[in-house]
C-alpha cells in the first residue's frame, strides 16, 4: 500500500510528461456543404475526451450557403488558416474533413507543397463525384432531377457553384471532362501543366482514411466515399478498377501500394450523422488521431 501511494502520483507526473513531450497532433476539421463549426462540437468534444489535450480546430469559414462559392476559392481560403496552424505544429495535424470538405482537403493538399499533414480523414465525401437526387440537390436546383442537372452544371455559370464542380454526370462524360474546372482536375483525368508536383505533394500524407456507408442517403453513389464511381451504365466500378487509380494519376495508387489507405465501411449512419456518431469515431478514427 504504501509503495503505491508514492508511486501513482510519480507515474501521474510521468503520464503527464508525455502528454507534453510526445502530445496529440493538432487536428482540423473542415466542414460539408450547408454546415459549419456549430455541427462539429460533438466530434471536437469526442477527440478531446479520448485524446485529453488535442488541440482541435473547425474551419470557421464559407459556412452554410456560402459554403456553394466556387471550389478553388474556398480552397484558397481555407489554405490560408489551415497553414498557420501548421506552422505552428512542427510535428505535424491531421486533417479531418466531412463531405464537401473532403474535396476541398485533397485540393488543399495536392496545391500545398512541404504541407505537413499526416493523416488525412475522410469522413463520407463524395471524393469520385456526386450523382443522385437527393435533398441537397434540391436545395440549389429545386426543379431540375439529376439527368438534366448537367445542363446547368457543365457551363460557365454552373462552374460558380461547388456542388457542379465535383456533379460528375456518367451519361456526359466528355462533357464533364472538358467544362468541369475542378474535380477531373484533381483527378489527373484532365491533364494539366502541374499534375506531377500536385501528386507529389498528395503523397506526403501518411495516410488516407476513407469513411462512408450504405444508408449515407447523400452521398451517391455512396461508393465515391470510397473512390467508386458509376459507369456509363450505372454500375458501381470500385476504386481499384477506377482508371485514376489504375495509372496512379493523382497517388492514389502508390498511397494503397504502401499501405496507408485504410477504409472503414459502417451502415445505419445516416450523411448528418457521420461526425456525432461515437461508434464511428471510435471504431474508424481515434486510432489515427495520434
Ligand atoms: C490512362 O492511361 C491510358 C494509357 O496510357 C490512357 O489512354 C488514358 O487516357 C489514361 N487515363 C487517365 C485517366 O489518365
Ligand atoms: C451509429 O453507428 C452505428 C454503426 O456503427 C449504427 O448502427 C447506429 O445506428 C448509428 N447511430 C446513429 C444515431 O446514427
Amino acid at each position: 500500500m504504501k509503495t503505491l501511494q508514492v508511486i501513482s502520483p510519480m507515474l501521474l507526473l510521468l503520464l503527464l510528461a508525455g502528454v507534453c513531450i510526445d502530445g496529440y497532433k493538432p487536428v482540423v476539421i473542415v466542414h460539408g456543404i450547408f454546415d459549419g463549426p456549430k455541427q462539429f462540437i460533438k466530434l471536437s468534444s469526442f477527440i478531446t475526451k479520448i485524446h485529453p489535450g488535442t488541440k482541435v480546430s473547425v474551419i470557421d469559414l464559407y459556412n452554410n450557403i456560402f459554403s456553394l462559392r466556387p471550389l478553388w476559392k474556398q480552397v484558397e481560403g481555407f489554405k490560408k488558416a489551415i497553414s498557420s496552424i501548421m506552422q505552428s505544429a512542427p510535428n505535424g495535424i491531421h486533417l479531418l474533413c466531412f463531405s464537401q470538405g473532403g474535396l476541398i482537403c485533397r485540393a488543399l493538399l495536392s496545391t500545398t507543397p512541404h504541407h505537413n499533414v499526416h493523416t488525412f480523414i475522410s469522413l463520407s465525401s463524395p471524393l469520385a463525384g456526386q450523382y443522385g437526387d437527393t435533398e441537397y440537390l434540391k436545395r440549389v436546383f429545386p426543379d431540375y432531377a439529376k439527368r438534366m442537372v448537367f445542363r446547368v452544371c457543365y457551363t460557365r455559370f454552373g462552374q460558380r457553384l461547388s456542388l457542379c464542380e465535383y456533379w460528375n454526370d456518367p451519361h456526359h462524360r466528355s462533357k464533364y471532362l472538358l467544362k468541369n474546372d475542378f474535380l477531373p482536375k484533381l483527378d489527373g483525368e484532365k491533364q494539366h501543366k502541374d499534375m506531377t508536383a500536385w501528386r507529389e505533394n498528395f503523397l506526403r500524407i501518411k495516410k488516407l482514411v476513407l469513411i462512408g456507408g450504405p444508408d449515407d442517403g447523400v452521398i451517391t453513389p455512396w461508393q465515391s466515399s470510397h473512390y467508386g464511381f458509376y459507369d456509363s451504365n450505372e454500375n458501381v466500378v470500385e476504386m481499384k478498377n477506377q482508371e485514376f487509380y489504375r495509372n496512379d494519376t493523382f497517388g492514389l495508387k502508390t498511397l494503397d501500394a504502401r499501405g496507408d489507405v485504410s477504409t472503414c465501411v459502417h451502415s445505419g449512419v445516416k450523411h448528418v450523422e457521420w461526425h456525432s456518431n461515437f461508434t464511428v469515431f471510435m471504431s474508424c478514427m481515434e486510432k489515427w488521431l495520434t
